[in-house]
């Protein structure tokens, strides 16, 4: 056993969403590198050093707390969305350090605690932990620019005199995330825990339409190249041309789009979006990359109009390991009995990259009304203790 503390665990919860409260509900803006992610950082480090682990940055801006030489990992990432939850990855970190803290009290078996950098993206996809895995070159996470034109190097040399060395993934024997649902499956079924069995795979790629800017008002409807509308008839035929190849576990979403310059008296001479999709198969995946790409390129020539395609961002669909997932489904019938499932994750998580390093397991706890990417996002106090507890009894059966 590892005599965790819920009201401990609370409060440093609570605490976290103070770095960068949006005063709205319980809602954080916390992107990556902003001073609110690199406050709560500092933060974290001084509680993961009251905890009696070893604080420590990595290049990236990833941090560990680490309890020895060799231990199991938990944790996951601290930044959110531009306009993100107070639990969507703050949630496993805490829930790594109460378990971690405790077991450091209790002479238990050493854990260590991570929360890694731009999970949410800001830099394309789980940033800090794909280049941690040693899949995309610091080099080349450090030419991608966000949304607004900051590049990934100049982002992290914010924190440049924080940096360490980099954390061996060789110290750790598995890792186990704790995160909330995001999803509505525990809620409607009424059940607290989720064993998560696989995450599903995601593609993400910027793309870009120009046509010729021009006045609104005197060029006629035939003699526009008007980028936007490339983008608009663009959306309506990936709609049809995925039919027959999706299922109804297939998701994919243009969530920024960017029209220069952006005013309503001018046809507008650029668009630049977002193109993202999701799937539990990595075939289905590239093919429709295959139908994104051919239908971009008849949109761009029936139009007009020039096309090109950013850096395609993306991570397969992984597996979690099977005993890790015993032993938190042991631990979950304990905590919850008959009240919980084995389940796939549709979110994208650090796991996913660490699941090439080590063994990897996930656990769910409800989302309320199955939101999250929204300040609104919450779970019962019950149901967030219930998953400490299960992590806590998961990690001292390993
Ligand atoms: C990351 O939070 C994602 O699944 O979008
Ligand atoms: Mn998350
Ligand atoms: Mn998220
Ligand atoms: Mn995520």
């Amino acid at each position: 056993m590892i005599p965790v503390q819920p009201d401990r665990f609370l409060a440093d919860l609570h605490a976290l969403r103070q770095f960068g409260a949006s005063g709205i509900g319980k809602g954080v803006i916390r992107p990556a590198y902003s001073d609110a992610d690199i406050e709560a950082r500092k933060w974290l480090a001084g509680r993961m050093a009251e905890a009696g682990l070893k604080p420590r940055f990595d290049p990236v801006g990833n941090l560990f707390g680490l309890a020895g030489d060799r231990s199991l990992l938990m944790g996951s990432h601290s930044d959110s969305q531009p306009e993100g939850g107070w639990l969507d990855g703050a949630l496993g970190v805490i829930c790594g350090l109460e378990v971690a803290r405790a077991a450091k009290e209790a002479g238990g078996p050493p854990v260590s605690v991570v929360s890694f950098q731009d999970e949410e993206g800001r830099w394309g996809v789980t940033t800090g932990s794909t280049v941690w895995r040693g899949k995309l070159s610091l080099e080349d996470a450090d030419r991608l620019t966000d949304h607004g034109g900051l590049s990934f190097g100049d982002a992290r040399a914010r924190m440049a005199d924080l940096a360490g060395d980099w954390v061996s993934p060789e110290m750790f024997t598995g890792f186990m995330e704790a995160h909330i649902e995001q999803g509505p499956w525990l809620e409607q079924s009424g059940e607290t825990i989720g064993v998560v069995n696989a995450i599903v795979g995601i593609r993400d790629m910027r793309i870009t339409f120009t046509g010729q800017q021009n006045h609104a008002g005197t060029t006629p409807m035939h003699l526009r190249r008007d980028a936007f509308q490339g983008l608009a008839a663009f959306n309506a035929k990936i709609a049809e041309r995925f039919k027959g190849l999706v299922t109804d576990a297939t998701v994919w979403t243009i969530g920024h789009v960017a029209l220069t310059p952006s005013a309503s008296s001018i046809v507008p001479g650029k668009a630049v979006f977002s193109m993202q999709w999701r799937d539990g198969d990595a075939a289905r995946l590239d093919r429709m990359e295959r139908i994104i790409r051919d239908t971009a390129a008849e949109v761009a020539d029936e139009r007009g109009l020039g096309l090109s395609f950013g850096e395609m961002l993306g991570l397969d669909p992984v597996d979690m390991d099977a005993r890790l997932q015993d032993a938190l489904a042991e631990a979950a019938e304990e905590v919850a009995p008959g009240k919980w499932r084995r389940m796939p994750s549709g979110a994208l998580h650090d796991a996913t990259n660490l699941s090439h390093l080590m063994p990897v397991s996930m656990m769910f706890v409800p989302s309320i009304g199955g939101i999250s990417h929204d300040f609104t996002e919450d779970t019962d106090e019950a149901d967030l203790v219930a998953g400490l507890n299960v992590l806590a009894r998961a990690a001292a059966k390993l």
